[in-house]
């Protein structure tokens, strides 16, 4: 047993990555060797503790499992040219991880606690950083509510774990999309800016109606008679439209995606027009016809960017260019990964390194 300040560290006897190919993990199948575990009791969140990977015991009465006080956040760590292990934008994860407890009755965690278990984890398990290009380590914090309770209230007893797992490239093929106009992510009011568990769970039925319909996933709206476009699948939606990169502005319905926040910034950095602003379905069947619909992107930190080659509307079919390598998508996306590893200059301090 280590002890860091305050971290107490039970290493793993045997890891398991040996067994592993870390060039070649499906999306969310491998889990690294550690977790790290604090509760929150008394309140206060209590000294974390890092620890082999494996099950917890809960109470079937967990307040988390009966009404949803669960929320989450998607990093990750890459493997830089110079062999350091760095996690990207800790702190804007933070900031969202913060909001998305707040709206949800969670209590607050400081900077410290967050940022002190995030490097330790992953400086335990650097080991499973993979090196290839487009490949990271996911990381996975999450906080939920533990108390054994059934009763309807805000609990007073919380878990925050956090564990990780290599990935690769998580969408492959350009997505064929269908602007939903029945079901809705989220409303005005409601949780669709936190990152909590249920958006997710709410978003598998209309999505799996449009899988059977042929469509890769739905392009969320806000509902109204305009169709305004909020958000792709899991990701947020960015177009290129007459050499203008386009996305929904932030509201209390669409996630602050730190993927669309950087893909903003390294845009203007390279001297793209970039308009925060609703965007209706109208709008996207007029570009189309013009030829001015260049390109359709979602972006997420699991996927990075997904292009669309296909989006439908009000079952019409509208078809993109083809996707090529000077698509601007891809050029934003090299940048990034750039920046990631090192490749490419970080100017906004982006990259935490964790292990040199
Ligand atoms: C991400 O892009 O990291 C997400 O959180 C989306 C999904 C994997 C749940």
């Amino acid at each position: 047993m280590i002890a860091t300040e305050n971290i107490t560290i039970n290493k793993i006897k045997n890891s398991r990555l040996p067994k592993v190919d870390l060039n070649n993990v499906p999306f969310g199948s491998v889990l690294s060797d550690h977790m790290l575990v604090s509760n929150y009791i008394n309140g206060e969140w209590q000294p974390s503790v890092i620890e082999p990977f494996g099950d917890i015991t809960i109470s079937p009465a967990m307040l988390a499992l009966h009404y949803g006080q669960i929320v989450f956040e998607g990093m990750k760590a890459f493997k830089m040219k110079d062999g350091s292990v760095s996690i990207f934008r800790m702190e804007k994860h933070y900031d969202r991880f913060c909001k998305s407890m707040e709206r949800m009755c969670i209590p607050p965690m400081s900077y410290e606690h967050f940022n002190e278990a995030m490097k330790a984890l992953v400086k335990v398990d650097a080991a499973w950083v993979p090196g290839s290009e487009g490949s990271s380590l996911y990381i996975r914090p999450f906080v939920f509510a533990s108390e054994e309770r059934f009763g309807v209230k805000v609990a007073e007893e919380y878990k925050f774990i956090i564990f990780s797992g290599p990935v690769g490239p998580y969408y492959s093929n350009p997505l064929k999309v269908k602007v939903e106009d029945k079901y809705r992510r989220a409303a005005s009011g409601g949780t669709g800016s936190a990152k909590c568990a249920g958006n997710y769970g709410g978003a598998f039925y209309p999505s799996s109606l449009a899988r059977k319909q042929g469509f890769d996933q739905v392009l969320w709206t806000d509902g109204s008679s305009e169709l305004n476009i909020e958000e792709s699948g899991t990701m947020n939606v960015l177009f290129m439209i007459n050499n203008v990169l386009v996305t929904p502005s932030l509201s209390d319905s669409i996630l602050d995606g730190i993927t669309r926040d950087s893909f903003i910034t390294i845009a203007k950095d390279m001297g793209i027009k970039v308009e925060e602003r609703k965007i209706g379905a109208d709008e996207l069947i007029s570009a189309h016809g013009k030829g001015i619909l260049q390109e359709a992107f979602g972006t997420g930190t699991a996927a990075v960017v997904a292009p669309i080659q296909l989006i439908s509307i009000k079952g019409k079919d509208y078809t993109l260019p083809a996707i090529k390598d000077d698509n601007v998508a891809l050029k934003i996306k090299q940048r990034l990964l750039d920046i990631r590893v090192g490749a490419a200059p970080d100017k906004n301090n982006w990259n935490t390194i964790v292990k040199q």
